[in-house]
């Protein structure tokens, strides 16, 4: 039977330590592309496929993630005095209704799986989606509105996949393809960062998932995988035994790795110049640095 997905899970746990020392104290998903942090991007994207709920699973050092969704009446009153309606207007995007935000500890870094197991009482019988906030997805519609669209005709378990260099497999989740539909993949198994000579395919799966309730109960054991860590990518594989279908779906959108340092660059100049007030100025000075870098050559 199909459900409409309306919760989803943003496991935002993780240490961020590629980003030291900034994430000594600042959240990873508070780092800013342009002027919104990469958590906004993920509600942004969650609102607009039709999610309700929004459970974070977090770690110590994250209180700025709540407090960045709360009420701010100091700010925002001293905005209101001013006349500032435009910069109000921004502020909106942070609002919550109340209620609708969750956030459980992680008590123990022990995996992904483990991050989404934590937060299996918030989603009881229900399928979710998981959204890894250091993936960014740009695109025209957004990724995960895509993949229930996809849901609604499929049902099962549906990972967000792309194609990847053969050398970077070892980096993700690699699905092993059963039937090639094109945008759907029906999958045959899942293997957590294979070396390249050990990939089924370079179909990586990216950070957007939609689950059925199964997947919960496959956690529930609690195996340790890949990196003697709790996979999430293993507890999906489990379904396809016991025959609820999981599909790779490749969708349309440019994703952008802002879990890395050049993938996080690449998004600030993409996001910079999609904006209307900040293109002309940005693309000039990119076209400047490259013509006195080819000079030099
Ligand atoms: C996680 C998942 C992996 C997936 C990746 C997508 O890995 O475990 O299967 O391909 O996200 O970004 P991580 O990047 O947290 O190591």
């Amino acid at each position: 039977m199909k459900r409409k997905v309306t919760k989803a899970i943003f496991p935002v746990a993780g240490l961020g330590t590629r980003f030291l020392p900034a994430t000594k104290s600042v959240p990873k998903e508070i780092m800013t592309l342009v002027d919104r942090p990469l958590i906004q991007y993920a509600i942004d994207e969650a609102r607009a496929a039709g999610i309700k709920e929004f459970i974070f699973v977090t770690s110590r050092g994250k209180s700025a993630l709540e407090d960045y969704f709360d009420h701010s009446p100091v700010l925002e009153q001293e905005l209101r005095k001013k006349g500032k309606t435009e910069l109000l207007e921004t502020l909106k995007a942070t609002d919550m209704e109340s209620g609708a935000i969750a956030y459980i500890r992680q008590h123990k870094a022990l995996g992904l799986g483990h991050a989404v197991w934590c937060a299996r009482r918030l989603i009881a019988n229900e399928p979710f989606a998981v959204m890894l906030p250091d993936d960014v997805i740009a695109g025209e519609m957004p990724c995960l509105q895509e993949m229930v669209a996809a849901y609604e005709e499929s049902g099962g378990n549906i990972v967000a996949a792309m194609e990847v260099p053969p050398e970077k497999t070892s980096s993700y989740g690699v699905l092993d393809i059963r039937e090639d539909h094109g945008s759907m993949v029906r999958v045959g198994g899942m293997v957590e960062k294979p070396k390249a000579e050990e990939a089924p395919s370079n179909l990586a799966v990216i950070g957007r998932y939609i689950l059925e309730p199964t997947v919960l109960r496959n956690l529930n054991k609690l195996k340790q995988g890949a990196g003697g860590e709790i996979q999430l990518t293993d507890a999906i594989a489990e379904d396809i035994a016991s025959d609820v279908p999981v599909y790779g779906y490749r969708f349309r959108g440019q994703r952008f790795d802002c879990g890395s340092k050049a993938g996080f660059l690449q998004a600030t100049v993409a996001f910079g110049l999609s904006r209307p007030e900040l293109r002309e100025e940005l693309a000039g000075y990119l076209h400047e640095i490259i013509q006195t870098d080819k000079a030099a050559q």
